[in-house]
């Protein structure tokens, strides 16, 4: 479907007939999409995650979304997040001892992305990325209809993001972006606030205990946040994180800041599939991501 075709729906955001007890998804893909189905989660998850990334790229719309590729100022500090994505940083977990580049931009970058669409293809860097944050996401926001994937992706987000060595304003700016694009679709600033808490929470915070975030997944390390601008989680458990140190350059020119649509492959392919996984004698704790966000839902 035609992004237009979509927004022009916008205004259903306000209908007051929405059942209390439904998951962020549910909602907004009834307000947007009318048919709660597992196909219009999955279309509401790739307008958002797309918007999150390249931008605002669909009319009309509430507000404009830099994305994360966008170079930005996060409370006062300089952010550039591409070169995480474009292999200018050796910055990915492949089972090594220190990080790989890798061009996550590999399969069209832009392109396909303003066509609604994870990639050109479905056997690239970029499909990959694209189709896990649409799962992970709508996971998040309680994306349930039978036909809505289930997250293929790795389960502990601390482990993925283990070479980043995130600051709390690179952390920051991408859950900006995922509010900005959320509110550039009409969700409310309540529903936004619930779900941007729950990532500070969960994600932007250094050393936090294993916790549930894909049920399935059972409880995983999923601090993303790593150096010292970072919150410390409460109930800190830092001896089950390793150590950390900021990425290498892979390439001067990419990690300068390259096209967000280049298809040029400028980075070696990943040699493994899954990164390396670290643990520790860490507690377990109850109440994941899950039970916060339907716990906040309920509470509207
Ligand atoms: C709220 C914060 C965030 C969440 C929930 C999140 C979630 C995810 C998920 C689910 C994946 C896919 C993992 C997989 O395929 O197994 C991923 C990958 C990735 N994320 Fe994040 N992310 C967050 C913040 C960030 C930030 C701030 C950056 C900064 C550059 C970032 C960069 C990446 C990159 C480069 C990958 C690809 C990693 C790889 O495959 O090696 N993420 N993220
Ligand atoms: C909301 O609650 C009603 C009544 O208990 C139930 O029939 C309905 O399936 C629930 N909807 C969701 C999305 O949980
Ligand atoms: C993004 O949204 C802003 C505000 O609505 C608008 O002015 C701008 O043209 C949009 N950009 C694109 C590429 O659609
Ligand atoms: C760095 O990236 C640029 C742009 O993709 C490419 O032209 C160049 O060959 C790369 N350099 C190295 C050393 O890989
Ligand atoms: C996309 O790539 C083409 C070809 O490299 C370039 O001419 C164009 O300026 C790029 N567009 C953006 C938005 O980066």
């Amino acid at each position: 479907m035609r992004p237009s075709t979509f927004v022009a729906g916008l205004a259903a955001v306000a209908a007051p007939a929405l059942a209390q007890n439904m998951s962020i998804c549910d909602k907004y893909t009834t307000a947007l999409l009318k048919e709660n189905t597992g196909a219009n989660q999955l279309t509401l998850l790739t307008l958002l995650v797309n918007t999150v990334v390249i931008g605002n790229y669909t009319t009309p719309n509430m507000n404009a979304v830099p994305g994360i590729l966008a170079k930005g100022n996060y409370m006062g500090t300089e952010v550039n997040l591409l070169p995480y994505f474009n292999g200018g940083l050796a910055s990915s977990n492949r089972g090594g001892a220190s990080g790989v580049a890798i061009n996550f931009l590999d399969d069209g970058g832009a392109a396909p992305l303003m066509k609604n669409l994870p990639s050109t293809g479905t056997s690239s860097n970029q499909y990959k990325l694209m189709t896990h944050l649409y799962q992970y996401f709508g996971a998040l926001l309680g994306c349930s209809a039978t036909g809505f994937p289930s997250y293929a992706g790795f389960g502990s987000q601390a482990a993925v993001h283990r070479f980043m060595d995130l600051s709390a304003a690179e952390v920051g700016y991408f859950i900006q972006q995922v509010a900005l694009a959320a509110s550039s679709f009409g969700v409310s600033q309540d529903d936004i606030a619930v779900v941007g808490k729950a990532l500070n929470t969960i994600f932007n915070v250094r050393c936090a205990p294993p916790t549930v975030v894909i049920p399935a997944q059972g409880a995983q390390l999923q601090s993303i946040c790593q150096d010292e601008t970072c919150l410390l989680a409460p109930m800190a458990t830092c001896a089950a994180y390793p150590a950390t140190m900021k990425p290498a350059k892979a390439n001067d020119t990419m990690a300068a800041g390259g096209a967000a649509n280049s298809t040029k492959t400028g980075a070696p392919a990943a040699t493994s599939s899954k990164p390396a996984a670290f643990s520790g004698a860490a507690v377990k704790i109850g109440a994941g991501a899950a039970g916060l966000l339907a716990a906040a839902v309920l509470a509207l």
